[in-house]
This record gives structure tokens, sequence and C-alpha cells, in this order.
């Protein structure tokens, strides 16, 4: 009887959440990852994807797992500190620290898992997190989890982030926290002013460069590279290897002591399962094409300032003035989902952000530009788009 009704619980919820036009499905995408995806039978231009530099599909990380997975086995065993910590392991924490500028780094199994355990180790109960409104959903459950006094600021404003550092625990440890790039809305934060402010409160700076990694700066090292900044013992620069760099896992770069407070506390790498050696593997190759490939990331820049000259000369407004993520603000979130079906009849597949991805009435279509495109995939997804939200009155 009881589980009855907590299905029934289940199923009200759900669709609660359906009748304001949040239906959520996991739609299968053939292959995931390239040019050209099947999706609901149709074949699409895929404008979607996070793989921004087009490493998922490239033949080397493909070697570097394999080899990994026949050399020392599929799996990795036991978590970091039981017997999981494998030489793939360090290699690439030392090449993640000589990447991101920083003396040691930290590999976590995912992005996610990275940002929970950090903040959530280097925050606790009696100290300060000071948040950007638009954080991504693993920063703010971070905040959650570490039972630090959490206070937001509206997004992008230093200002006020100072004044509200000024107010922390005389003692306790202040925590600046900020995406690099937002990833729905692809503006960069503004990260002199932040470093400076935290300097100034003496807090800790806590960015996540997880779609500004292998995509912004000369050399690909994300915001602090783009902005001319080194980061100092201050910093931790978070990032994934899920996004431009093609594979999955997560990193903390910064200071020893840093890097040193997360081994003994941070419970995501702690009492999780240490990632399988083809995973360390494929995200050292990465690392390396990242260097040995620029020019992936300056057709990115390219291809991303074609679309939005295109879209622009039919009168189209987006978000974010540069960069490969391109979004097309709706308001509701049926409009999304109409634009989103225009798109896929026109064979562009890039499905609608709704709340709680975004904010109530931000709702979007959230186009992205990856270095797998062709020049000719750009113009069609732009004309595709022209149409559709044409034909969708926006
Ligand atoms: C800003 C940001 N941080 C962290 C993550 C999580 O990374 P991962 O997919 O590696 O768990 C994502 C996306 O998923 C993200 O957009």
């Amino acid at each position: 009887m009881g589980s009855v009704s907590a299905l029934e619980i289940l199923k009200s919820r759900v669709a609660d959440q359906q009748a304001r036009g949040l239906t959520r499905r996991l739609v299968s995408v053939v292959p995931s990852c390239g040019r050209f995806v099947s999706v609901r039978g149709r074949r699409c231009l895929l404008m979607a994807s996070n793989d921004y530099l087009g490493l998922a599909a490239h033949p080397r990380l493909a070697q570097a797992s394999l080899e990994a997975a026949l050399a020392c086995g599929a799996g990795s065993g036991a978590s970091r500190l039981i017997s999981g910590t494998l030489e793939a392991h360090l290699e690439l924490e030392r090449a993640i620290a000589r990447f991101k500028h920083t003396p040691a780094a930290l590999f976590f199994p995912t992005g996610y898992m990275t940002n929970l355990g950090v903040v959530s180790t280097l925050a606790a109960e009696g100290d300060l997190i000071v948040s950007d409104q638009l954080n991504h959903a693993s920063l703010i459950d971070a905040c959650r989890l570490s039972h630090a006094e959490v206070q937001v600021y509206p997004h992008g404003d230093v200002a006020r982030a100072e004044e509200l550092l000024s107010q922390g625990p005389a003692h306790g440890m202040r925590l600046l926290v900020s995406d690099g790039v937002f990833s729905m809305d692809g503006d960069l934060a503004p990260l002199p002013a932040l470093l400076a402010a935290a300097r100034r409160q003496d807090a800790l700076l806590v960015i996540d460069d997880a779609h500004a990694t292998g995509v912004w700066g000369a050399t690909g090292r994300g915001t602090m590279e783009h902005f001319g900044l080194e980061p100092g013992p201050e910093v931790v620069m978070l990032g994934t290897f899920s996004k431009a760099l093609g594979g999955l896992g997560g990193f903390a770069a910064g200071a020893p002591e840093v890097i040193e407070a997360l081994v003994h506390g941070a419970r995501s790498l702690l009492y999780s399962t240490a990632p399988p050696p083809a995973q360390a593997a494929v995200a050292l190759a990465a690392l390396e094409l990242v260097d040995a490939e620029p020019w992936r990331r300056e057709r990115l820049h390219t291809l991303s300032a074609l679309l939005r000259r295109r879209l622009a000369e039919a009168g189209l407004v987006v978000a974010c003035e540069s960069g490969p993520i391109v979004p097309m603000l709706t308001g509701s979130a049926q409009a999304a989902l109409e634009l989103a079906e225009g798109l896929w009849q026109r064979g562009v597949f890039a499905p609608a952000v709704r709340p709680p991805t975004v904010p109530e009435g931000a709702s979007r279509i959230r186009l992205t530009v990856t270095a797998a495109h062709e020049e000719q995939d750009i113009e069609d997804a732009a004309q595709a788009l022209i149409l559709a939200a044409r034909e969708a009155g926006l």
C-alpha cells in the first residue's frame, strides 16, 4: 500500500512539471558527437554539444582509451585513498597543473563531483560563500552541501560581491565563487575585478572554467589567460574534461595547501571509486591536443563569429557577444519548445533550455558551435534559425 501511494506522489510531481510545459525526455542522439546526428529518425546538424574543439571523436583519444584499458584494465578497483590511485592519475594531475600554471592539481570523476567536493571542503559551518546568481547548478548544490552561510550577488555585480565579502566572519573562510564562462549565457565573468575584490577581502577565488578550458585564452588555458592573469595562491581553478576536452572527468588546480585540504576532505573524491585508467589517459591526450592542434580553437571562434554575424544581419538578437555559446531567448518555455521543433524540422538539433536550468521567463535555444563544423554548416544553422524564429513569431 505504502509503495503505491509513494508512486502516486511521484507521478503527480512529474505531472505538475509537465503541466507547466517542462516535460523532460531522454532523447537518443546517434552518434553522440561530430557534425551530424540522428534524432527521432531525422538526420540533423548537431548544434547542441559542448564538444567545442571537436575532440570527442578524435582518433587519438579513442586510441588512448583503448591502449590504457588493454594495459591497465577497465576499472580502478577502489577509491583514490585505498588502492585506486594509479600512475595514470598522478601523471594527469602533473599535466593539469602545468596546463593551468598552478603548483598542484587533483583529478575527479566528473566536473559536478569536483564542484561538490571543492566548495564543500573549502567552506564549512561558520564560513561565508559569496556566489554569482547565475552559477551552474553544481556550484549551487555545492554551496548547500557546505553548511556555510551563502550570499548570492546579482549576476556579474562585483561591487555587491565585495560588499558581501566584507561582511563575512572575522576569522572564518571567505569564498568568492563564479563560473568563468556562464554555461547557459556564454558570457565571461569579470575576472580581473573579481580577483582584485578577493585579494582585498582576503578571500579564496574559486572559478569554474568548465566552458573556458580549451576555448578561451591564446593557448586555451581558460579565462585567466584570456584576461592576462596568472593564478596566485588565492585562486582555485576548476574545470572539466567533458566539454572542449572531449572526454569525462573534472579537476581542481591551485595551491598545494588547497589540494592537500581536498585530499583530506573532499567526500566526492574520497567516497567514490577512482576514474578508470582509460578516462585519465583520454584526459591527458586531450590536454596534449589542445597544444598540438591550436587551429581548432581558432576555427571555433571564427565560426562562432560567423553565426553571430548571420543572425545579426537577419535582425535576430542573441544574448552573448562572442564565443561558441549562442543563446537565443524566447521567454516562455512553450516558445522555446516550438523554436526547437522548427529547427528539428529543418534538420538542426538544438533542444529547448527551460527552468530550472535557466530562470523563469528566460527559456531559450542554446546553439553551440564546435570546431567539427564546416562553414556551410554554420550558414545552414543560421538560415534554419532565422526561418524557425520567423515561423514562431519571434
Ligand atoms: C559550469 C559547469 N560546471 C560544471 C559542470 C559539470 O561538469 P561535468 O559534466 O563534467 O560533470 C557543467 C556541465 O555539466 C557546467 O556547465
